[in-house]
């Protein structure tokens, strides 16, 4: 009987992951994205009965992600999901976005097998790099029963794409799931789940028209604090802005002064949409508000308000 051997796609985008210091053991002075795929997956031991794929899709900081990228990279994790031997797909990405991307593919993809990021604090050329224990974490994620979604691993922990948002900018543990808590841990090569693999149905259409889309939708973040005015809406309004999202403070609350630019911009057609600034939970919706809410962080509320623009 012949064995059907599944296959991992790694696709590679860059990131601190991929980062090479200018002096070896430098932490601080590396430039991201710089070692290729092919060199970063040479000192792991491939996973038993499985044949590893690597493509380098991109080699980026990424906090120069663009939608050139996320287009590119929506279009070939869906070339590989759709072949049957493809058990899932393993991304290499720098910490700085990796939310932003991961709620993008879900989003966009809804996949039904395991699409999972991992990164880096450290460059891999640091003394003791975290590159190659994150990937084989995310090897072992990827190959675990049941598992589905767009998922991120770093330090152990795996996050949910809905979920993940970086916390800390220096810690080897550099995210966080706020109160819902991560969906997984990874404890010696296994898996243990904490809570049901998020699934969700992806909204008809949306991969097609991201796929379609060559001018995407102009949509900000503003923020409301002590202080605040109706100056940077009005200005985004008059330069042409679609979609703003209001990072709000507590429970969705604005300034009075920002929100009545905020009104008038969305009587005149601009999309506004309130998150809370909050680092955990999420607004609580009250009937009868003038403008909308979502549970998402702002960066997650932007992604949503992108593609919903997008139709
Ligand atoms: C990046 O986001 O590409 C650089 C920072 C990191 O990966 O930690």
């Amino acid at each position: 009987m012949q064995v059907q051997v599944q296959q991992i796609v790694v696709l590679a985008t860059g990131g601190t992951i991929a980062g090479r210091a200018d002096r070896a053991g430098d932490a601080l002075g590396y430039r991201a994205g710089e070692i290729g795929v092919d060199e970063l997956l040479a000192g792991l031991p491939a996973p038993e009965g499985v044949a590893i794929t690597a493509e380098q899709v991109a080699q980026v900081d990424s906090k120069d992600m663009d939608f050139a990228l996320w287009h590119k990279l929506a279009m070939r994790c869906r070339h590989w999901l759709d072949r049957p031997q493809v058990q899932a797909v393993v991304i290499t990405h720098g910490t700085d976005t990796l939310e932003e991307t991961a709620w993008f593919l879900q989003r966009v993809l809804a996949p039904d097998k395991p699409v999972v990021l991992a990164s880096a604090m450290r460059p891999a050329t640091a003394l003791a790099p975290d590159g190659p224990q994150n990937l084989a974490d995310a090897f072992a994620v990827a190959r675990t029963p049941g598992v589905q979604g767009v998922l991120a691993v770093c330090a152990g922990t795996v996050h949910g794409a809905a979920d993940v948002r970086k916390v800390h900018p220096h810690r080897l543990d550099a995210f966080g799931s706020g109160d819902a808590g991560p969906l997984a841990h990874v404890e010696e090569g296994t898996v243990r789940a904490l809570r049901p693999w998020a699934a969700s149905a992806g909204s008809a259409g949306l991969y097609e028209r991201v796929v379609a889309t060559k001018q995407w939708p102009w949509v900000e973040i503003v923020h409301s604090h002590a202080g605040a005015n109706a100056r940077a809406v009005e200005a985004l309004q008059a330069a042409g802005v679609q979609g703003l999202v209001v990072a709000t403070t507590g429970n969705g609350t604005v300034h009075a002064a920002l929100e009545q630019a905020l009104l008038r911009a969305q009587a005149a057609g601009v999309r506004v949409v309130r998150s809370s600034r909050c680092l955990e939970g999420p607004i609580v919706a009250q009937a009868h508000e003038a403008l909308a809410s979502t549970p998402l962080t702002p960066a997650k509320a932007r992604v949503d308000l992108l593609l919903s623009l997008l139709a």
